[in-house]
Protein backbone atom coordinates (compact mmCIF):
# COMPACT_ATOMS: atom_id res chain seq x y z
CA UNK A 1 0.00 0.00 0.00
CA UNK A 2 1.29 3.39 -0.82
CA UNK A 3 2.20 5.54 2.06
CA UNK A 4 1.68 9.14 0.05
CA UNK A 5 -1.30 10.88 0.70
CA UNK A 6 -4.29 9.63 -1.71
CA UNK A 7 -6.97 11.54 -0.84
CA UNK A 8 -7.76 13.24 -4.22
CA UNK A 9 -7.23 16.68 -5.02
CA UNK A 10 -8.95 17.36 -7.91
CA UNK A 11 -7.01 17.38 -11.29
CA UNK A 12 -5.23 21.18 -12.40
CA UNK A 13 -6.82 22.02 -15.29
CA UNK A 14 -6.08 25.03 -17.15
CA UNK A 15 -9.27 26.41 -16.57
CA UNK A 16 -8.13 25.97 -12.62
CA UNK A 17 -4.73 27.76 -13.53
CA UNK A 18 -6.80 30.48 -14.81
CA UNK A 19 -9.31 30.73 -11.63
CA UNK A 20 -6.25 31.01 -9.60
CA UNK A 21 -4.84 33.90 -11.42
CA UNK A 22 -8.37 35.78 -10.97
CA UNK A 23 -8.45 34.64 -7.17
CA UNK A 24 -4.94 35.79 -6.94
CA UNK A 25 -4.18 32.18 -5.50
CA UNK A 26 -0.15 31.82 -6.84
CA UNK A 27 0.22 28.72 -9.12
CA UNK A 28 3.50 26.44 -6.70
CA UNK A 29 5.21 24.91 -10.51
CA UNK A 30 8.30 22.46 -10.58
CA UNK A 31 10.02 20.69 -12.91
CA UNK A 32 10.49 16.44 -12.72
CA UNK A 33 11.07 14.00 -14.99
CA UNK A 34 10.20 10.59 -13.69
CA UNK A 35 7.52 8.59 -12.14
CA UNK A 36 9.36 8.70 -8.48
CA UNK A 37 9.71 12.00 -8.18
CA UNK A 38 6.94 12.79 -9.59
CA UNK A 39 4.81 11.19 -7.67
CA UNK A 40 6.43 12.69 -4.38
CA UNK A 41 5.94 16.37 -5.92
CA UNK A 42 1.99 15.38 -6.69
CA UNK A 43 1.74 14.25 -3.39
CA UNK A 44 3.09 17.38 -1.88
CA UNK A 45 0.68 19.61 -3.24
CA UNK A 46 2.05 20.60 -6.63
CA UNK A 47 -0.19 22.71 -9.09
CA UNK A 48 1.72 22.38 -12.45
CA UNK A 49 4.64 19.66 -13.36
CA UNK A 50 6.85 20.90 -16.32
CA UNK A 51 8.88 17.96 -18.04
CA UNK A 52 11.25 20.72 -18.56
CA UNK A 53 14.17 20.36 -21.44
CA UNK A 54 16.06 21.18 -18.78
CA UNK A 55 16.25 17.09 -18.07
CA UNK A 56 19.22 17.74 -20.65
CA UNK A 57 21.27 19.38 -17.97
CA UNK A 58 19.99 17.50 -14.92
CA UNK A 59 18.94 14.16 -15.83
CA UNK A 60 21.65 13.97 -18.80
CA UNK A 61 24.24 16.15 -18.31
CA UNK A 62 24.30 18.06 -21.08
CA UNK A 63 25.40 22.04 -21.02
CA UNK A 64 22.77 23.41 -22.48
CA UNK A 65 19.03 22.00 -23.44
CA UNK A 66 19.89 22.06 -27.11
CA UNK A 67 20.96 18.17 -27.73
CA UNK A 68 17.76 16.83 -26.21
CA UNK A 69 15.52 14.60 -28.47
CA UNK A 70 11.84 14.33 -28.51
CA UNK A 71 11.96 11.09 -28.37
CA UNK A 72 14.20 11.56 -25.14
CA UNK A 73 11.52 13.97 -23.50
CA UNK A 74 8.85 11.43 -24.10
CA UNK A 75 10.41 9.21 -22.38
CA UNK A 76 11.08 11.40 -19.13
CA UNK A 77 7.55 12.54 -19.82
CA UNK A 78 5.53 9.02 -19.72
CA UNK A 79 6.84 8.57 -16.42
CA UNK A 80 6.33 11.34 -15.12
CA UNK A 81 2.99 11.17 -16.21
CA UNK A 82 2.37 7.57 -14.47
CA UNK A 83 3.11 9.17 -11.23
CA UNK A 84 0.89 11.76 -11.28
CA UNK A 85 -2.75 12.12 -9.65
CA UNK A 86 -3.66 15.32 -9.62
CA UNK A 87 -1.14 17.95 -10.89
CA UNK A 88 -1.14 19.36 -14.57
CA UNK A 89 1.41 17.69 -16.28
CA UNK A 90 3.29 19.74 -19.84
CA UNK A 91 6.17 18.67 -21.51
CA UNK A 92 9.01 21.06 -22.97
CA UNK A 93 9.08 20.68 -26.95
CA UNK A 94 12.72 20.57 -27.30
CA UNK A 95 14.88 22.75 -29.47
CA UNK A 96 14.33 21.79 -33.21
CA UNK A 97 11.34 20.19 -33.36
CA UNK A 98 9.22 23.26 -33.81
CA UNK A 99 10.78 26.46 -34.67
CA UNK A 100 11.31 25.48 -38.64
CA UNK A 101 7.32 25.07 -39.67
CA UNK A 102 4.30 25.19 -37.99
CA UNK A 103 3.43 21.37 -39.20
CA UNK A 104 6.66 20.24 -37.68
CA UNK A 105 5.31 21.40 -34.36
CA UNK A 106 2.12 20.05 -34.33
CA UNK A 107 3.17 16.83 -34.94
CA UNK A 108 5.66 16.51 -32.50
CA UNK A 109 2.38 18.31 -29.75
CA UNK A 110 0.60 15.48 -31.23
CA UNK A 111 3.35 12.94 -30.23
CA UNK A 112 4.19 14.57 -26.83
CA UNK A 113 0.11 14.47 -26.24
CA UNK A 114 -0.70 10.70 -27.54
CA UNK A 115 2.52 8.83 -26.26
CA UNK A 116 2.58 10.29 -22.98
CA UNK A 117 -0.78 11.77 -21.77
CA UNK A 118 0.34 14.68 -21.10
CA UNK A 119 -2.10 17.49 -20.74
CA UNK A 120 0.00 20.41 -22.86
CA UNK A 121 3.03 21.55 -23.99
CA UNK A 122 5.61 24.52 -23.52
CA UNK A 123 7.43 26.13 -26.56
CA UNK A 124 10.16 28.73 -26.35
CA UNK A 125 10.01 31.98 -28.50
CA UNK A 126 7.52 34.95 -29.19
CA UNK A 127 6.82 36.61 -32.99
CA UNK A 128 8.90 34.39 -34.61
CA UNK A 129 7.11 30.81 -33.62
CA UNK A 130 4.20 32.54 -33.67
CA UNK A 131 2.66 30.33 -36.62
CA UNK A 132 3.71 27.07 -34.98
CA UNK A 133 2.24 28.34 -31.57
CA UNK A 134 -0.44 28.77 -33.66
CA UNK A 135 -1.52 25.49 -35.10
CA UNK A 136 -0.40 23.22 -32.18
CA UNK A 137 -3.18 25.24 -30.41
CA UNK A 138 -5.94 24.69 -33.78
CA UNK A 139 -5.41 21.12 -32.47
CA UNK A 140 -6.81 21.81 -29.25
CA UNK A 141 -3.52 21.44 -27.37
CA UNK A 142 -2.50 23.80 -24.06
CA UNK A 143 0.73 26.01 -24.92
CA UNK A 144 2.35 27.43 -22.31
CA UNK A 145 4.32 30.11 -23.58
CA UNK A 146 8.03 31.11 -22.62
CA UNK A 147 10.01 34.46 -22.30
CA UNK A 148 12.96 35.96 -21.35
CA UNK A 149 15.83 34.13 -21.30
CA UNK A 150 14.81 30.89 -23.09
CA UNK A 151 17.74 28.54 -23.06
CA UNK A 152 17.51 27.15 -26.60
CA UNK A 153 18.27 30.53 -27.97
CA UNK A 154 21.80 30.38 -25.39
CA UNK A 155 24.43 30.71 -28.56
CA UNK A 156 22.14 33.68 -30.34
CA UNK A 157 22.25 35.63 -26.32
CA UNK A 158 25.61 34.65 -25.61
CA UNK A 159 25.16 33.10 -22.23
CA UNK A 160 22.17 33.10 -19.59
CA UNK A 161 22.07 36.74 -18.06
CA UNK A 162 19.28 38.23 -17.26
CA UNK A 163 17.28 39.28 -20.49
CA UNK A 164 14.91 41.99 -20.98
CA UNK A 165 17.31 44.86 -19.20
CA UNK A 166 16.81 47.79 -22.16
CA UNK A 167 13.50 49.37 -23.30
CA UNK A 168 13.82 47.89 -26.48
CA UNK A 169 13.96 44.40 -25.26
CA UNK A 170 11.04 44.53 -22.75
CA UNK A 171 8.62 46.63 -25.23
CA UNK A 172 9.73 43.22 -27.75
CA UNK A 173 8.97 41.28 -24.66
CA UNK A 174 5.68 43.03 -23.65
CA UNK A 175 4.63 42.72 -27.16
CA UNK A 176 5.14 39.17 -27.71
CA UNK A 177 3.28 38.48 -24.02
CA UNK A 178 0.24 40.18 -25.67
CA UNK A 179 0.47 38.13 -28.97
CA UNK A 180 1.02 34.75 -27.45
CA UNK A 181 -1.92 35.72 -25.27
CA UNK A 182 -4.14 36.42 -28.24
CA UNK A 183 -3.02 33.21 -29.97
CA UNK A 184 -4.64 31.35 -26.64
CA UNK A 185 -1.78 30.29 -24.89
CA UNK A 186 -3.12 29.56 -21.41
CA UNK A 187 0.49 30.62 -19.35
CA UNK A 188 3.43 32.36 -20.07
CA UNK A 189 6.89 31.43 -18.60
CA UNK A 190 9.05 34.23 -18.19
CA UNK A 191 12.82 33.48 -16.87
CA UNK A 192 15.43 35.71 -15.77
CA UNK A 193 14.00 39.26 -16.20
CA UNK A 194 13.90 42.00 -13.79
CA UNK A 195 10.82 42.10 -11.55
CA UNK A 196 9.67 45.09 -12.41
CA UNK A 197 8.94 44.10 -16.04
CA UNK A 198 8.01 40.82 -14.87
CA UNK A 199 5.23 43.28 -13.18
CA UNK A 200 3.97 45.08 -16.12
CA UNK A 201 3.87 41.67 -18.03
CA UNK A 202 1.74 40.09 -15.24
CA UNK A 203 -0.62 43.44 -14.74
CA UNK A 204 -0.94 43.67 -18.42
CA UNK A 205 -2.04 39.75 -19.08
CA UNK A 206 -5.45 38.15 -18.28
CA UNK A 207 -3.13 34.70 -18.84
CA UNK A 208 -1.02 33.70 -15.45
CA UNK A 209 2.38 34.23 -15.79
CA UNK A 210 5.27 31.88 -13.82
CA UNK A 211 8.09 33.56 -13.08
CA UNK A 212 11.26 31.70 -12.51
CA UNK A 213 14.16 34.80 -11.54
CA UNK A 214 11.25 36.78 -12.12
CA UNK A 215 10.93 38.09 -8.39
CA UNK A 216 7.85 37.61 -7.09
CA UNK A 217 5.18 39.37 -8.70
CA UNK A 218 4.29 36.80 -10.98
CA UNK A 219 1.03 35.07 -10.26
CA UNK A 220 3.18 31.47 -10.12
CA UNK A 221 6.68 30.20 -9.44
CA UNK A 222 8.72 27.49 -11.39
CA UNK A 223 12.16 26.04 -10.31
CA UNK A 224 14.52 22.97 -11.19
CA UNK A 225 14.14 20.44 -8.60
CA UNK A 226 17.22 18.95 -8.74
CA UNK A 227 18.29 22.91 -8.30
CA UNK A 228 15.98 23.27 -5.64
CA UNK A 229 16.52 19.93 -3.68
CA UNK A 230 20.24 21.27 -3.58
CA UNK A 231 21.38 18.25 -5.96
CA UNK A 232 22.93 20.24 -8.30
CA UNK A 233 26.26 21.29 -6.38
CA UNK A 234 27.72 24.60 -7.57
CA UNK A 235 24.88 25.62 -8.94
CA UNK A 236 23.68 28.68 -6.83
CA UNK A 237 22.14 31.51 -9.29
CA UNK A 238 20.74 34.45 -7.50
CA UNK A 239 17.41 33.73 -7.27
CA UNK A 240 17.34 30.30 -6.58
CA UNK A 241 16.69 29.53 -2.97
CA UNK A 242 17.63 26.03 -1.33
CA UNK A 243 14.79 23.96 -0.23
CA UNK A 244 16.00 20.95 0.77
CA UNK A 245 19.70 19.19 0.83
CA UNK A 246 18.65 15.32 -0.79
CA UNK A 247 22.39 15.71 -2.61
CA UNK A 248 23.72 15.44 0.64
CA UNK A 249 21.29 12.92 2.32
CA UNK A 250 21.70 11.20 -0.97
CA UNK A 251 25.66 10.64 -0.76
CA UNK A 252 25.73 10.24 2.89
CA UNK A 253 22.73 7.48 2.90
CA UNK A 254 25.02 5.32 0.03
CA UNK A 255 28.09 5.94 1.71
CA UNK A 256 26.62 4.09 4.98
CA UNK A 257 25.25 1.49 2.27
CA UNK A 258 28.53 1.08 1.06
CA UNK A 259 30.39 0.87 4.67
CA UNK A 260 28.22 -1.60 5.31
CA UNK A 261 28.12 -4.06 2.52
CA UNK A 262 31.92 -3.93 2.69
CA UNK A 263 31.78 -4.28 6.24
CA UNK A 264 29.03 -7.80 6.01
CA UNK A 265 26.98 -5.80 8.48
CA UNK A 266 24.79 -6.12 5.21
CA UNK A 267 22.35 -7.30 5.20
CA UNK A 268 22.02 -8.50 8.97
CA UNK A 269 20.58 -12.06 10.01
CA UNK A 270 16.74 -11.00 9.71
CA UNK A 271 17.28 -9.52 6.41
CA UNK A 272 17.04 -12.64 4.01
CA UNK A 273 14.99 -15.20 3.49
O1 LIG B 1 13.29 23.36 -18.96
C1 LIG B 1 12.93 23.89 -17.91
O2 LIG B 1 13.13 23.35 -16.80
C2 LIG B 1 12.29 25.20 -17.97
C3 LIG B 1 12.01 25.90 -16.68
C4 LIG B 1 13.25 26.38 -16.07
C5 LIG B 1 11.00 26.96 -16.84
O3 LIG B 1 12.03 25.68 -19.02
Amino acid sequence: MSTYNEQARPRVTTSRIQAMKQSGEKIACITAYDYSMARLVDAAGIDLILVGDSAANVMMGYDTTLPITLDDMITFAKGTVRGVSSAMVIVDLPFGTYQGCPEEALHSAVRIMKETGAAGVKMEGGAEIAESVRRVLSAGIPVCAHLGLTPQSVNKFGGYGVRAKGDAEAQRLIDDALLLQELGCFAVVLEKIPQELAARVTETLAIPTIGIGAGSVTDGQILVLQDMLGMNPGFKPKFMRLFGQIGDAVASAVGNYVQEVKAVTFPSDTEHY
